[in-house]
């Protein structure tokens, strides 16, 4: 069922259901953190393996730091900059973070969400939500409700509607509990503005293969049915597959043949649009079955450098 009733909502997630939340990147499949049963339903309802770790959300600072062994000065400064926000911390878990939650590692994965929604429903609870996205493992994450309904919505006991996710993209990881923090999931905060809050560069270190310590960096995922490509250029890979049933994801002003159907992320070339149209877009490319989707690839700054990361894994077979 869908709705906007943050209060029973909340009785669902107490009496250890799962329920799909809207957040500003995409939406959850969430449960009550503390109870295993709850979290085990997660992971079976998405299909996703055991070994990949759930992001744990919580509704401010002082609640994550009641997870963690320490918090980092890296740490509170990006927390102070970005939360509530598209930002995930890696910390030292504390002993009451359940070893399901984190795939055994000693780290754990915390975020405070910025959508009001979610907000509201944080504070009708008093436990941590873990949420992944509420998508089948391996498939295009939703961001919008009715994405969770269509292809979770049996499994699901409520779904929170909070309109289209603002910005389109998984949080952006960063593992804060070495020396100097270090990205690990490209996403929706941009490196550039983590850059200026922290006075240097900083490192990335994303998974290019396929990694079990940290699947959800897995090289095929985000994946549609169809068979993607990336392309630098557009015109020349249309060229190459003339025959085929093509459809194109492009971004900016492109032109291409009128017989072809094309998706444009951002006609004003615009990477916030973008990223917010992405999901949606390969979604309703998919759907129309074609035999290749061929999506142009972004400049490589800014949330581009994320997009084109989500580009390159749904590319991977
Ligand atoms: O924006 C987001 O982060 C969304 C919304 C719902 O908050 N959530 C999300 O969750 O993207 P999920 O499960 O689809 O992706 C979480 C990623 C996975 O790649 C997982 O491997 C990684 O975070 N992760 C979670 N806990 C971890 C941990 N303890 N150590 C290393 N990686 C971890
Ligand atoms: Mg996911």
């Amino acid at each position: 069922m869908i709705g906007t009733d943050t209060g029973l909502a909340a009785a669902h997630l107490k009496s250890g259901e799962t329920v799909g939340i809207p957040t500003e990147t995409v939406y959850g499949l969430a449960a009550n953190a503390f109870n295993e049963a709850a979290v085990v339903s997660v992971f079976e309802i998405k299909n996703r393996p055991f070994f990949d770790p759930l992001i744990l959300h919580v509704r401010n600072i002082g609640h994550a730091e009641t997870l963690v062994k320490e918090f980092p000065e890296s740490a509170r400064q990006l927390a102070e900059a970005f939360w509530p926000g598209p930002l995930t911390l890696l910390l030292p878990k504390n002993d009451i973070v359940p070893d399901i939650i984190t795939s055994g590692s000693l780290l754990v994965a915390v975020r405070v969400p910025s959508h009001p929604v979610t907000l509201e429903l944080l504070h009708k609870v008093d436990f941590p939500l873990a949420a992944p996205s509420a998508n089948p493992f391996g498939y295009i994450s939703p961001t919008q409700a009715e994405h969770v309904d269509k292809q979770l919505g049996e499994k699901v006991s409520y779904i929170l509607d909070g309109g289209s996710s603002e910005i389109g993209l998984e949080s952006t990881i960063i593992n804060c509990s070495g020396e100097r923090p270090v990205i690990v999931r490209l996403g929706g905060l941009a490196k550039e503005r983590i850059e200026e809050v922290l006075g240097y560069a900083i490192e990335l270190h994303l998974n290019q293969n396929s990694n079990p310590t940290a699947p959800g960096q897995l090289d095929k995922h985000y994946a549609p049915n169809s068979r993607f490509i990336v392309s630098d250029n557009l015109e020349e890979s249309i060229n190459r597959h003339l025959h085929e049933h093509i459809v194109v994801l492009s971004f900016g002003e492109i032109k291409i043949a009128e017989d072809i159907y094309q998706l444009n992320l951002s006609k004003t070339g615009d990477l916030s649009e973008a990223a917010r149209n992405l999901f949606h877009y390969m979604r309703l490319l998919d759907q129309l079955s074609p035999s290749i989707i061929i999506a142009q690839r972004l400049p490589d700054f800014g949330l581009g450098l994320a997009i084109n990361d989500r580009l390159r894994r749904a590319s991977s077979r």
